[in-house]
C-alpha cells in the first residue's frame, strides 16, 4: 500500500499528470496523419512493383508500435514474394536497385543507399509530407518487436503517455539519436517498459513470460524466440496484476526518474523487458558497458553498446537534472497554485 501523499503534493502530481497527458495529445499523430502513412506505403508498393517484381512493403517502428510522433520517420521493411528469408539474397544489390528505382519516384528526394550499416537501408525524403524514412530488407525481428511494443501500448493508456514523455524528454535533452552516439528512441521505450514492469504493483506484465497451457511456446525467427502473450482481451484472466496499479502518470513519471537516478544500478543490472527476474551485466558479460539495455528478442544486442563513457554520463546527468526539475520547487508557480514551494 502506498503512503498517502500530502494534499499539496497531490496537487503537484496532478499538474505533472496533466503536463504528461498534454505532451501525448500534442505529439501523437491524428487519424488523418496515420492514414497518410498507410497511403504513402501503398503508393510506394504499387510504384516499386513495376521495377522490383514481387516487392512487398510493411510499415514498422513508431508508425505502428503506438509511440509515433507527427514527424516520426517512416520505417519500412521490404520483402520479396516467394522468399521467406534474406538467405541467399544479395542485399547490397537489392538495396542498390531499390535506390535506383526510388530515384524515379516524383515525390522522393535525397535517396541515399547505406550498405555499410548492420542493417542495409535506403534513406529517402518524401517531399509532399516532409517526412523522412528508410527502407530495410527482411528486418523481421524489428517487425516482431514493433508488435510487442504495440501490445504493451494497448494494455494501459499510461504506457503510451509515459513513452511519449520519455521520447520528448530525450529529444529535448538531445540524448535520443543513436546515429550521433546516444540512444535510439527504441532504447528509451524499453527503459520505460522495464520500469513499468518493475514497479510495485507493476503497471504491465512481462508478456514474453506469459503463456496458456503447460509449456511455454517457442517461436523462432532468425534464431531468436519471438513468442509473447498477445491475447490481450483475455489478459485479466492470465495476469494476476491486472489493473492493480492505480498510480497517476505524474506519479509514474516522477517514479521513473527516481528509479533511474536512485534505485536502478546500471553497473550491476541490465534493462531487460523479457523477464521479471533481474538480469546481471555479469551474466551477460556486459560489465564493461556503461549502460546495458537488452533487446527483447535479439539477446546478443545491447542497445547501449555504442555509448561512450562521456555520452553515458551526459545521459545520466539529463536524468538527474530531470529528477530535480520535476520534483523541485518552481519559482514562478502559476498564481492559482500559491504556497506550493514549501513541500518540495
Ligand atoms: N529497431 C531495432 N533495433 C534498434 C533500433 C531500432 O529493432 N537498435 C527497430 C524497432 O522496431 C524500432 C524501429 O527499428 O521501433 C525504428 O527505429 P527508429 O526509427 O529509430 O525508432 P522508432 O521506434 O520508430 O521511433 P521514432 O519515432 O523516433 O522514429
Ligand atoms: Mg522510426
Amino acid at each position: 500500500e502506498l503512503e498517502p501523499l500530502p494534499l499539496m503534493t497531490l496537487d503537484f502530481l496532478q499538474i505533472l499528470s496533466e503536463v504528461c497527458e498534454q505532451c501525448y495529445r500534442d505529439f501523437a499523430p491524428d487519424d488523418v496523419e496515420v492514414k497518410v502513412r498507410e497511403h504513402i506505403l501503398q503508393d510506394f508498393e504499387t510504384f516499386l512493383r513495376c521495377q522490383v517484381p514481387g516487392a512487398k512493403l510493411v510499415l514498422f517502428g513508431s508508425s505502428k508500435n503506438g509511440f509515433g510522433f507527427k514527424q516520426s520517420d517512416l520505417d519500412i521493411c521490404m520483402t520479396l514474394e516467394g522468399q521467406d528469408t534474406a538467405e541467399g539474397l544479395d542485399s547490397m544489390a537489392v538495396i542498390e536497385s531499390l535506390a535506383k528505382a526510388l530515384r524515379k519516384h516524383h515525390s522522393l528526394r535525397n535517396i541515399l543507399p547505406i550498405t555499410t550499416a548492420k542493417v542495409p537501408i535506403v534513406k529517402f525524403y518524401h517531399t509532399k509530407t516532409g517526412l523522412e524514412g528508410d527502407i530495410s530488407l527482411y528486418n523481421t525481428l524489428a517487425l516482431h518487436n514493433t508488435q510487442l511494443l504495440a501490445s504493451y501500448a494497448a494494455i494501459d493508456a499510461r504506457v503510451k503517455i509515459l513513452c511519449y514523455v520519455m521520447k520528448v524528454f530525450a529529444k529535448v535533452c538531445d540524448i535520443g539519436d543513436a546515429s550521433r552516439g546516444s540512444l535510439s528512441s527504441y532504447a528509451y521505450t524499453l527503459m520505460v517498459l522495464y520500469f513499468l514492469q518493475q514497479r510495485s504493483p507493476p503497471v504491465i506484465p512481462v508478456l514474453q513470460e506469459m503463456y496458456v497451457g503447460e509449456k511455454k511456446p517457442v517461436v523462432l525467427v532468425d534464431g531468436w524466440d519471438v513468442h509473447f502473450f498477445s491475447d490481450l482481451k483475455n489478459l485479466h484472466k492470465y495476469w494476476p496484476g491486472y489493473k492493480k496499479n492505480k498510480e497517476s502518470v505524474g506519479q509514474l513519471w516522477f517514479g521513473l526518474l527516481q528509479f533511474y537516478t536512485e534505485t536502478f544500478d546500471f553497473k550491476e543490472t541490465v534493462v531487460c523487458i523479457r523477464r521479471i527476474e533481474p538480469l546481471t551485466t555479469f551474466k551477460k558479460q556486459w560489465t564493461s558497458k556503461h549502460l546495458a539495455i537488452e533487446d527483447p528478442f535479439d539477446l546478443s544486442h545491447n542497445l547501449g553498446a555504442g555509448l561512450s563513457r562521456r555520452m553515458a554520463s551526459f545521459i545520466m546527468k539529463a536524468f538527474i537534472n530531470a529528477r530535480r526539475v520535476f520534483g523541485a520547487p518552481v519559482r514562478d508557480f502559476p498564481p492559482e497554485y500559491p504556497n506550493k514551494m514549501e513541500y518540495f
